[in-house]
């Protein structure tokens, strides 16, 4: 290949109908997963005859390192890799080393359930992967094993956090869902196995994503009362948060037992400053996690699309972008729409 030609973009960083501007990507890199958690891909409910896609129906790393660079030019600063699970997708240390040269990205993480994890720590590391979240949605081997579909081991999970640690991720984020009577009961549990560790377990309230979890609302833990529930065992004080437009509420232990995290997607939508594009494997943009179809940038890059008519094309898509599905989904129809499914883009 011969030397690459800086990116020139003319199209301006588009902002959205809400004046959102874009800057955080998250690029799915593989629709498959090896486990089946009941809140994304539940194994009975499951449409059987989907499709997976081709290797030929995904982007290859350098398509995903030419969009990426072409976001970068729009104002894209964040990039996260997602699945189903990421670290199916073979040879990922490779993308994240193309990804990691495209100049104005300055963060680029990683979410997985990190059983596949240990292999690959330490190349992912330097490759300049800079950050590990881990799905962790509790401790108890029998819930853990029942959460993930039949499919992992909390033994694997905690050598991925000693494979992740060992490589220099130092302080991971640990992601929970929290359904009631499911896994709530075993919250008290996670924490105090990751209180002072340095790693922040976050809360999140179980959302109506895709189309086969049978989702209800009493199955919500409101992020309130989580915090009631802990704050009675361990105070609690808010922190300020770290960027503007953050998912996750920070709070600390006020006995110095370090940060957890509570994402209220549900009780609390925080619709108004969503900065976040998302990418599936096979290309497509979606400009919401609950969308209901996602714009094709794959077809028109293989036809031949220049960098500047990509660029163009993103700009449109989200320059007419209004979602703001968590704060209208209460109002009638909306969460009855089609809506795409988790592991094709990733949470
Ligand atoms: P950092 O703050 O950069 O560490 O990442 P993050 O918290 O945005 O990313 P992460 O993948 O850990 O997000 C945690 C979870 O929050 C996801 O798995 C989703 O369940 C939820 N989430 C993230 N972004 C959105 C969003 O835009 N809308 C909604 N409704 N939920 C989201
Ligand atoms: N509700 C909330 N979060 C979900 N995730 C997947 N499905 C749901 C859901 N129904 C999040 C989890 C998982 C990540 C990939 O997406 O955090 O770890
Ligand atoms: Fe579970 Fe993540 Fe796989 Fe979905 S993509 S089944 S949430 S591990
Ligand atoms: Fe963004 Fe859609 Fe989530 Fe609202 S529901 S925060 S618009 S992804």
């Amino acid at each position: 290949m011969g030397a690459r030609i800086p990116l020139r973009i003319d199209t301006a960083p588009p902002l959205d109908r809400r004046s959102r501007a874009l800057t955080d990507l998250r690029i799915s890199v593989i629709d498959r997963c090896n486990f089946r958690c009941p809140y994304c891909m539940p194994e009975d409910d499951y449409p059987r005859d989907h499709q997976f896609l081709s290797k030929a129906g995904r982007l290859r790393f350098e398509e995903i390192e030419r969009l990426a660079r072409i976001f970068a030019g729009l104002g894209v600063r964040k990039l996260r890799l997602t699945g189903g699970e990421p670290l199916l997708r073979r040879e990922l240390p490779e993308l994240v080393r193309q990804l990691a040269s495209i100049d104005g990205i300055d963060d680029i993480a990683m979410t997985t359930n990190g059983s596949l994890l240990p292999k690959s720590a330490k190349a992912l590391r330097d490759a300049g992967l800079q950050r590990i979240t881990l799905s962790v949605d509790t401790l108890d081997p029998e819930a853990y094993r029942s959460l993930s579909g039949d499919r992992g081991d909390v033994a694997d999970l905690f050598a991925a956090i000693d494979a992740a640690t060992a490589a220099g991720f130092n302080s991971l984020k640990l992601n929970s869902v929290v359904m009631r009577d499911i896994n709530d009961v075993h919250v008290l549990d996670m924490i105090e196995h990751f209180r002072g560790s340095g790693h922040i377990l976050r809360f999140i309230e179980y959302m109506d994503v895709g189309t086969c979890n049978e989702w209800r609302l009493d199955r919500v833990v409101p992020s309130a009362e989580l915090r009631e529930r802990i704050g009675a065992r361990w105070p609690l004080r808010a922190l300020p948060a770290n960027y503007g437009g953050e998912v996750a509420q920070r709070w600390e232990f006020v006995d110095g037992g370090g940060e957890i995290g509570f994402i209220s997607s549900v009780s609390e939508p925080f619709c108004g400053d969503c900065t976040r594009a998302r990418l599936s494997a096979d290309g497509r943009l979606y400009t919401c996690l609950f969308a209901n179809s996602g714009h094709d940038l794959l077809g028109p890059m293989r036809a031949g699309a220049s960098d500047a008519e990509l660029a163009a094309l993103i700009a449109a898509v989200w320059s007419s972008r209004d979602d703001r599905y968590s704060e209208i989904r209460g109002r009638a129809g909306a969460s009855q729409r089609k809506h795409v499914e988790m592991y094709e883009i990733g949470g």
